[in-house]
């Protein structure tokens, strides 16, 4: 269990974050939303360890996490995506996926003089995971393209492959259908359903609500800094608070935004 609790964040005198608690279960999807400015990107921040709270806690399975500790998170297993991907564009997307297990396990160089065979098997491994990964993507096709010249759909598709490369026991993903065709956010959706059955952690930030409808166990509404409601998809769709403050119209109507 991945847990937030009774986090603050201040930027300055600002409360971006009042006592902000929120947990996520292996196997299940945990969605985030509220409106712009609501605190959802700083909250997997803090959890990222990119912001260091005011107050409150995070652990992992009961273990405190490190907090402002990016790196230390990121080898607990915990792995996120940003808004903007952050891709090497001038590599290959092979070459991206590559990086992307270097960056979160940490290179042990001097393995590299004294244990050659120890390497060269873990690079194999790697290769062999990449290609399995961007074949779950739909995306082996691609792995000799540059990372610069694929859609932003399919650059967002790689940086969950470059995420998933580290084996992480947590994603938290910021917007990742965000300016996505339909085809490929289908392919999100089942990518992320795919890391669900393997017993993972999902966060997920996301506006277009059939998403969240059709892949979250649960859902917390932020608004303005404070978790306003928490329940399943049809519980939140449902909610009068959640439709005054975020929805804006009937249950019944809203449309994806
Ligand atoms: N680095 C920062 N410095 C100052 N204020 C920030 C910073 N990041 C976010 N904020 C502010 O905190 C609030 C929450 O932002 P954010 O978490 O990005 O919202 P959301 O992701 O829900 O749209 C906003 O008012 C935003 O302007
Ligand atoms: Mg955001």
């Amino acid at each position: 269990m991945l847990k937030a609790t009774d986090i603050d964040l201040y930027f300055g005198g600002f409360k971006a974050l009042d006592r902000v608690s929120v947990a996520a279960a292996p196997g299940t999807i945990t969605g985030l939303i509220g409106p712009n400015g609501s605190g959802k990107s700083t909250l997997l921040n803090v959890i990222g360890g990119v912001f260091v709270p005011q107050a409150g806690t995070v652990t992992l399975d009961g273990a405190g996490l490190p907090l402002g500790r990016p790196d230390e998170i990121a080898k607990r297993g915990i792995g996120r995506t940003f808004q903007v991907p952050k891709l090497a564009h001038r590599l290959t997307v092979f070459q991206n996926m590559l990086a992307g297990e270097r960056d979160h396990c940490g290179e042990n160089i001097a393995d590299l003089f004294l244990r050659p065979g120890k390497v060269a098997a873990q690079e194999r491994h790697a290769r062999d995971r990449a290609v399995s990964i961007l074949t779950r993507l739909g995306m082996r096709h691609k792995a000799n393209d540059l990372a610069g010249s694929l859609s932003g759909g399919q650059q967002k598709l790689l940086t969950m492959g470059m995420l998933l490369m580290s084996d992480p026991a947590a994603l938290l993903l910021d917007e990742p259908a965000a300016g996505v065709n339909p085809v490929l956010i289908e392919q999100q959706v089942e990518f992320l359903k795919s890391l669900r059955d393997e017993g993972r952690i999902v966060i997920l930030i996301e506006h277009n609500m059939d998403m969240i409808a059709n892949v979250c166990d649960r859902v917390y509404v932020l608004d303005a800094g404070h978790v306003i409601a928490e329940g399943t998809p049809a519980e939140i769709r449902a909610n009068e608070t959640v439709i005054r403050s975020y929805l804006g119209q009937p249950a019944n109507s809203q449309e994806s935004a």
